[in-house]
């Protein structure tokens, strides 16, 4: 039979899902607030709309007959779409709002983890007397993490001693007007992600990426929802071993068993350091830019762990192509502080070459494509090497040209890798 397949959200993350979806026995049928032109052009329809409002995307979802959903973004998720989907009788492939809390709350998220024993925890408190959190920074013997408890795009989170000074920090949290807040021992390491697919109990782990989350290069400049990220031919990545792996996998493993009814994507953010991997946060969905190193190389067709979890079924076991993968992607300048929309996009599928071109927040307009203000497309190499996928995706960003945007042009280059390698070397003490 085929599916009506819904697909929330217009980022790359879930145009790479379009892609994912694009050879299934499945009807696509896609909504977001802006009109990406990558999944409007594999969607039978398209419809904009508001995609935190649930009544909006059921009513749609109805029109179409939709018979599971995707759910790509967290606000829909915050939102409480899963749960009016689920009530409509659509199944939906993210959590309900509640469990969805794993990310929507980060105070929820750490007492989560403590009172279920879940290992790789950082030591933590969460406040909502800023007062009390200003004293807490002046006595707490070493730096910490400032991270807001609700969304912020992967925006709001200072580290002390990295980005901010002690002094910078307070005056950051008495300057907002932020509800809550969690203050925890910073973790020094490598970043990397593990994304689960769950559902009914089981889970099956994709290969890890690490994402560059800081805007310029060198790892300078202020955080961003992502500026690119790559994958290995392996599960782990060159810094880290196939244990730390493991080791991310079987923090997972303890998640979901804590999780009773989750389903979807459980998105692990670790940090690998001198005594292996720690929880930077769990996300639940995909990461963007992570779901387009991750879904390019899926050799399962995406469909079956969709059905296998609407029909109370574990995923199938998940095969993934062994190559590497760099994503990068173009984003308007000034980005994410100030940025500048209204350039035009000069990069095609065609042109592209061997590169795959992932649209993100852009305006598709009569006489073409246009940048707004947030990342606007990303160009993926997949390649047996890591410098070999990064040199396609250079190629094809040549194409693109650089006229007002900016691009992270050292993420997967031999040199930043090599220093990942060090920087861990050093951590360990090897
Ligand atoms: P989040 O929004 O939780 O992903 O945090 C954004 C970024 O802040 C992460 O990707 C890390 O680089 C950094 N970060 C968050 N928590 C910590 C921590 N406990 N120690 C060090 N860095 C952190
Ligand atoms: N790449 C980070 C995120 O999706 O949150």
């Amino acid at each position: 039979m085929r599916e009506n397949v819904l697909l929330i959200g217009g980022g790359g993350r879930e145009h790479a899902i379009a892609r994912a979806l694009e050879d299934s026995e499945a009807d696509l049928y896609a909504c977001a607030g802006n009109r990406n032109p990558g999944i409007a052009e594999i969607a039978t329809d398209f419809e904009t709309l508001e995609t935190t409002n649930p009544k909006a995307v059921v009513d749609y979802a109805e029109d179409v007959g939709a018979t599971i959903a995707v759910i790509g973004p967290e606000s829909p998720l915050e939102a409480g779409v899963a749960d009016e989907l689920e009530a409509a009788g659509v199944y939906p492939f993210g959590p309900k709002e509640e469990d969805a809390r794993i990310e929507t709350d980060k105070a929820f998220q750490r007492r989560f983890m403590a009172e279920n024993d879940i290992p790789g925890c950082p030591d933590f408190e969460t406040f909502d007397d800023m007062d009390a959190a200003c004293d807490y920074i002046d006595e707490y013997d070493g730096d910490l993490a400032i991270k807001p408890a609700g969304l912020t795009g992967g925006k709001g989170v200072k580290v002390i001693g990295d980005q901010v000074t002690a002094e910078e920090g307070k005056e950051y949290i008495r300057d907002s007007d932020y509800d809550q807040i969690v203050l925890e021992e910073r973790l020094i390491g490598e970043e990397f992600t593990v994304q689960a697919f769950v559902a009914n109990g089981e889970f099956r782990t994709a290969p890890a990426v690490q994402d560059h989350k800081r805007a310029y290069e060198g790892d300078e400049g202020p955080n961003t929802g992502g500026m690119g990220s790559y994958s290995d031919a392996t599960t782990h990545l060159p810094f880290m071993s196939e244990e730390d792996y493991e080791e991310a996998v079987s923090i997972i493993e303890a998640t979901v068993d804590a999780l009773e009814d989750y389903r979807g994507i459980l998105y692990g953010q670790f940090m690998l350091t001198e005594t292996g991997p720690r929880v930077v946060e769990f996300n639940a969905r995909f990461g963007d830019p992570e779901a387009m190193n991750t879904l390019p190389v899926l050799e399962t067709d995406f469909l079956d762990v969709l059905t296998a979890a609407r029909d109370g079924e574990a995923p199938p076991e998940l095969e993934f192509a062994s190559q590497a993968t760099v994503c990068k992607y173009a984003v308007p300048e000034g980005y994410p502080t100030d940025p500048e929309a209204g350039a035009k996009v000069q990069v095609d599928e065609e042109s592209a070459g061997d590169a795959l071109l992932y649209y993100a927040s852009v305006d598709e307009r009569d006489d073409g494509i246009y940048t707004t203000t947030s990342r606007a497309f990303a160009l993926v190499g997949v390649a047996d090497s890591i410098t070999e996928a990064e040199e396609i995706a250079e190629d094809a960003l040549e194409v693109a040209g650089d006229e007002g945007l900016h691009v992270r042009h050292d993420i997967g280059k031999p040199d930043l890798v090599q220093r990942r390698i060090d920087h861990m070397t050093e951590i360990r003490g090897e």
